[in-house]
């Protein structure tokens, strides 16, 4: 039998209700990632349902980005095997759209807004093709949905960090993929982008598109999230919010580093 399959059935006894590898947008299989002596990851298990919105939680450190990074390829893994809807990276590149954490990027670059967006569509393009009236006009109509199109000709670096963030998004939302993770997508815009960028990810959801963000807000998670997958170098925890959201799963992820009182604020399931 091949590994993911033995894994699926392993896992459905084990978890219930998880979705199988091969009907789940991400799949990921005892992944190790390591930058130098200790391992960022260990042994990383991980299931993604599809067509919901999932969250990533876990400590500064924990391994959260490079867990994106190493599902698509970006680093290297020790070990580990990753599907996405059931197929390798290299067969699904194309329905994957990822919007790296804010921190991580070269605001410098210059580079206008709507080059950007258009970033979004040339692996659609292929390395041949020019870029045409309707991937403009679908890089325009990506920026108009995050509130962001009278931006379009602006250097990207001369943008405000809540701004940037938004212009990511519109590179994903034009790549008209199935699958979107996203790195921290709220961290440090206001209250109004914040709103914004969830109304988009409610509405990719109620298309039938599958959302993965990276995020710290506990206290939004249960608003915002179906499902979560709980980490720090090694999974903790996952499953649908109201039964995986624990107080146990939090105190075991963050080490005791969340006080009672936090904890107590937050109303995760029992447990
Ligand atoms: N390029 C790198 N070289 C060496 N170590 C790295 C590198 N990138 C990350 N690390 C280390 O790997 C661990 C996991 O980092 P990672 O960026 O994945 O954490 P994270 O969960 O995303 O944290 P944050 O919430 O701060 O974004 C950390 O200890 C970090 O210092
Ligand atoms: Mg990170």
């Amino acid at each position: 039998m091949p590994d993911m399959l033995r894994l699926a059935s392993h896992d459905g006894a084990l978890l219930g209700a998880q979705p199988t590898p091969a009907d789940a947008a991400l799949a990921v299989r005892g992944m190790t990632v390591s930058y130098g002596q200790k391992p960022a990851l260990f042994s990383v298990d991980a299931t993604f349902p599809s067509g919901v919105m999932s969250a990533i939680i876990g400590p500064n450190g924990a391994g959260k980005s490079t867990f994106l990074k190493a599902a698509l390829g970006l680093i290297p893994m020790v070990s580990g095997e990753v599907r996405f809807f059931g197929l390798p990276l290299a067969q699904a590149r194309s329905r994957i759209a990822y919007v790296p954490q804010r921190a991580s990027v070269d605001w410098d670059f210059p580079t206008t807004v709507i080059d950007v967006v258009l970033m979004g569509r040339y692996r659609r393009l292929g390395l041949l093709r020019r870029v045409g009236r309707a991937d403009l006009a679908l890089a325009q109509e990506a920026l108009a949905r995050v509130g962001m199109e009278g931006f379009a000709h602006r250097q990207i670096g001369q943008l405000s960090g809540g701004q940037q963030q938004r212009v990511f998004l519109a590179r994903a939302l034009a790549q008209q993929g199935d699958l979107y993770l996203l790195d921290e997508p709220f961290a440090g815009v206001d209250a109004a982008t914040e709103a914004a960028i969830i109304e988009v990810l409610k509405a990719l959801k109620a298309a039938g598109k599958t959302v993965i963000a990276v995020h710290h807000d506990l206290s939004t998670v249960a608003d915002y999230f179906d499902h979560v997958f709980l980490v720090n170098v090694r999974a903790m925890a996952q499953g649908p919010v109201a039964s995986a959201f624990t107080t146990a799963a939090l105190s075991q992820t963050y080490g005791g580093r969340l006080g009672a009182g936090q904890l107590d604020q937050l109303h995760p399931a029992k447990g």
